[in-house]
């Protein structure tokens, strides 16, 4: 069989690991796809710093010897489109802006084989790119845009397909899991942790997605097409995040058992799908409660097969290669087996806050008698049952306290909070921070 010649766009974190993988495992992927795969060319803004950072010849990359500009870039990019024998290229340059849907689109128009690790471009305009990558007969691989080095994306596309999947949880976020971890295990403060997460290159270049839970979300988006044939936009998935999570939250999800996790969420419950991203107190019990630092988890329940749960690196370098190495090898492989079908199927998606989960409900409130006894009358009329009251904090003149409840929705702890408001208005001195309780 002919050689099958690769090229990568963006050699950053990611895609240079992809290049250094390549070069070293060359013989071995190769026999595993039973021909010569070739890494022919790399088109990076700066070929210098790159080649050397990860060993790599510099003949290797476009315009070497001087940092390129975003025509010249431009100039070689098309010049790979255009090499007949390129079969594949790699989109390491990350961003979902249309530069980059154009360019991924203009991969498959040119029916070469694109593999990415962009969550954000495939979650909000993946779309076209499947659409195109179909009309042209290629393959789009993206099992490292979804939890890095954990294959969950193989597993979901061929190991799971003889059943049906009910739920789906995970840790989807590795900077965000290094957060909060530090936070909990080292007492490290936020922006501390998540300047090592930066220094380590877990963080997306802007961090902002990491904290907000968007980067979660859109693992989360890709992932529903998936293992439930729903096809959202993001802006139907309610996605909360970890900047308001504090030392505070973490102690009382101690009192209770808890980490504090960042947490993707979706079940399917008659015939219809709820999901949803945001932190949750998860109980010791649940193993997703000790997965610490970087590393990402995803728990599958399956209707005959039960449950299943995947463990590994979420982000990194070398991590995150391996799995667009996979796709290669794949795609050199068995091209034709490679498409992936993005076609909406007939379940309805609801927004999980209309699911019943057991919550916990923080509040602050003025230290003195008779609070406590308010606040639990109100969550009584709205016909929620209490599991625990914590111990009262004593701040100077301010008590927090917090309530775990018994399974119950949104709405109801919406309209208790209402309630507490309207009977009494200087009660609550700040808005109640509300967090699911996941077993
Ligand atoms: P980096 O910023 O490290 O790498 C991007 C590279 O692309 C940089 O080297 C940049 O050049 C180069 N670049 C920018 N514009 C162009 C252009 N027009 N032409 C050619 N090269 C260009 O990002 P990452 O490697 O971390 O991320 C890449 C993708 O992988 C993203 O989609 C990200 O979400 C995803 N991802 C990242 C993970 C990680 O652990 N980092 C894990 C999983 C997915 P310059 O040298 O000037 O910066
Ligand atoms: N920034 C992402 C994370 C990289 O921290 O998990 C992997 O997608």
């Amino acid at each position: 069989m002919k050689d099958f010649n690769v090229a990568i766009l963006g050699c950053g974190t990611v895609g240079g690991g992809v290049a250094r993988i390549m070069s070293e495992l060359q013989e071995e992927i190769s026999n595993r796809a039973s021909r010569k795969i070739n890494l022919r060319k790399i088109v990076e803004l700066t070929p210098d710093s790159a080649a050397k950072r990860f060993s790599l010849p510099t003949d290797l990359f476009y315009g070497h010897g001087k940092n390129l500009t975003g025509e010249e870039a431009e100039h070689y990019i098309k010049e790979v489109l255009e090499a007949e024998d390129i079969d594949l290229v790699v989109e390491t340059i990350g961003g979902s802006n249309d530069y980059i849907e154009n360019l991924a689109v203009k991969v498959c128009e040119a029916k070469k084989h694109l593999v990415t690790a962009n969550k954000a471009l495939l979650a909000e305009r993946g779309k076209a790119i499947f659409d195109t990558a179909k009309t042209n007969d290629v393959t789009v691989g993206f099992e490292a845009a979804v939890c890095g080095a954990i294959p969950i994306i193989k597993t979901i596309k061929e190991s799971f397909t003889g059943d049906s999947i009910i739920s789906l949880s995970g840790i989807m976020n590795g900077t965000s899991n290094y957060i909060l971890s530090m936070m909990q295990n080292e007492g490290m403060e936020f922006e501390e942790a998540l300047k090592l997460a930066q220094e380590n290159g877990y963080a997306e270049t802007d961090p902002t997605l990491d904290i907000n839970g968007y980067d979660a979300g859109h693992k989360l988006v890709i992932l529903l097409k998936l293992a439930f044939g729903v096809d959202i936009a993001m802006d139907e998935l309610s996605i909360g995040g970890i900047e308001n999570i504090s030392r505070e939250d973490i102690e009382f999800a101690e009192e209770i058992n808890c980490k504090i996790k960042l947490i993707c969420y979706a079940k399917k419950i008659d015939g219809k799908i709820y999901a949803t991203v945001c932190p949750m107190m998860v109980k010791n019990s649940n193993f997703l409660s000790g997965v610490k630092g970087v590393t990402n988890a995803v728990r599958v329940v399956n209707k005959y097969s039960g449950k299943h749960i995947l463990l590994g690196a979420g982000a990194g370098s070398f991590e995150t290669a391996s799995s667009i190495v996979a796709d290669i090898v794949f795609a050199a492989k068995y091209s034709e087996r490679g498409q992936v079908s993005y076609d909406k199927q007939s379940l309805d998606f609801i927004d999980a806050s209309h699911f019943e989960f057991p919550y916990i409900m923080t509040f602050e409130t003025a230290d003195v008698p008779g609070i406590t006894g308010l606040v639990t009358t109100s969550v009584g009329h709205q016909n929620i049952n209490i599991d625990t009251v914590s111990h009262n904090r004593h701040k100077k003149d301010r008590a927090t306290f917090s309530i775990a409840t018994m399974p119950c929705t949104m709405l109801q702890i919406e309209k208790t909070i209402a309630e507490i408001t309207n009977n009494n208005p200087d009660l609550l001195l700040s808005t109640p921070k509300v967090i699911p309780i996941l077993y």
